[in-house]
C-alpha cells in the first residue's frame, strides 16, 4: 500500500510537471491521460511487486488529484467516515496477542517487493517510522514516537484497544491522506498479526511501556 500511495504522489508530480510544461502556467489537475498510461506500462509484475498497485482507490485519487490545494474539510471527513466505516474488528473482541511476536513484526520490512518470492508474508515495518522499543535505537521519525504508548493512555482500556486497532487497520479513518499503511484494509498484515502488534503496543509487559 505504501508504494500504491507512493505511485500516486508520482503520478501527480510527473502530471503535474507535464501540465505546467504544457501550459507553462496553472499546473493541470491529474488525469489518466497518455503520460500517466506510459508510466503504468513502463512497469511489470515481478514476484510480490505487481502493476495493479498502480491503481489508486478513491480515497487516494481523492488525495492526490491535485497535489497544490488541500482537501475540503468535506472530502477529508467524508474519507475518515468512511474509512472508519469500513474496519473490520477482530473476530470475539480477542484484541491483543503476542508482544514478542509484534516486536519481530514492527522489526519487518519484507514484503510486497519485487524482490519477495510469491507467498511472503509482509511484516509491518513499524519501526521505518516510529520508535518504539527504547533499546532499538534505529528507528524514523516520519510518524510521532510510540515509546510508552499504552502506560501514557492508561493501558489497554476498551477505547484505546479500539482506537489503537482501527488506527492500524485503516489509517485513513482519523487522517484522510495519512501515509501509514492501511495495514488491515490493504491486506498488508493479517489479523492475528496486527493483534500480535497491538500487544507490543498496548501490554504492560511489553518494551514499549516498560
Ligand atoms: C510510512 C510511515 C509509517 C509506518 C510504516 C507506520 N506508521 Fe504509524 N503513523 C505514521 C504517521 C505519519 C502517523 C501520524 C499521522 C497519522 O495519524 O497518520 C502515525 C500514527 C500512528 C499511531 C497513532 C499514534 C497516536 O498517538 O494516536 C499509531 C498507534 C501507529 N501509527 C502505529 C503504527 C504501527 C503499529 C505500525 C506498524 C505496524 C506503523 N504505525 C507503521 C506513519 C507510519
Amino acid at each position: 500500500m505504501q508504494s500504491k500511495l507512493f505511485t500516486g504522489l508520482i503520478n501527480a508530480a510527473l502530471l503535474g510537471a507535464l501540465g505546467a510544461g504544457a501550459a507553462g502556467t496553472a499546473l493541470a489537475a491529474p488525469k489518466d491521460d497518455a503520460g500517466l498510461a506510459g508510466f503504468k506500462a513502463s512497469f511489470r509484475d515481478k514476484n510480490e511487486a505487481t502493476v495493479d498497485r498502480l491503481e489508486q482507490s478513491e480515497h487516494q485519487r481523492l488525495c492526490t488529484q491535485d497535489a497544490q490545494r488541500a482537501l475540503k474539510p468535506a472530502q477529508r471527513k467524508q474519507i475518515e467516515q468512511q474509512s472508519a466505516a469500513a474496519v473490520r474488528y477482530p473476530a470475539e473482541d480477542k484484541f491483543m496477542g503476542d508482544w514478542k511476536e509484534g516486536e519481530k513484526i514492527a522489526q519487518n520490512g519484507r514484503g510486497m517487493q519485487s524482490s519477495d518470492p510469491k507467498g511472503t508474508q509482509a511484516g509491518g515495518n513499524c519501526y521505518a517510522c516510529h520508535q518504539l522499543d527504547r533499546k532499538e535505537i534505529a528507528f524514523g521519525n516520519i510518524g510521532p514516537s510510540l515509546l510508552e504508548y499504552g502506560k501514557l493512555r492508561g493501558g489497554p482500556t476498551p477505547e484505546m484497544l479500539k482506537y489503537t486497532w482501527a488506527k492500524i487497520y485503516n489509517s485513513h479513518a482519523f487522517q484522510a491522506c495519512s501515509v501509514m499503511p492501511r495495514f488491515g484494509a490493504a491486506g498488508i498484515l493479517t489479523e492475528q498479526q496486527i493483534r500480535d502488534v497491538m500487544a507490543l503496543l498496548l501490554a504492560p509487559e511489553s518494551p514499549v511501556n516498560r
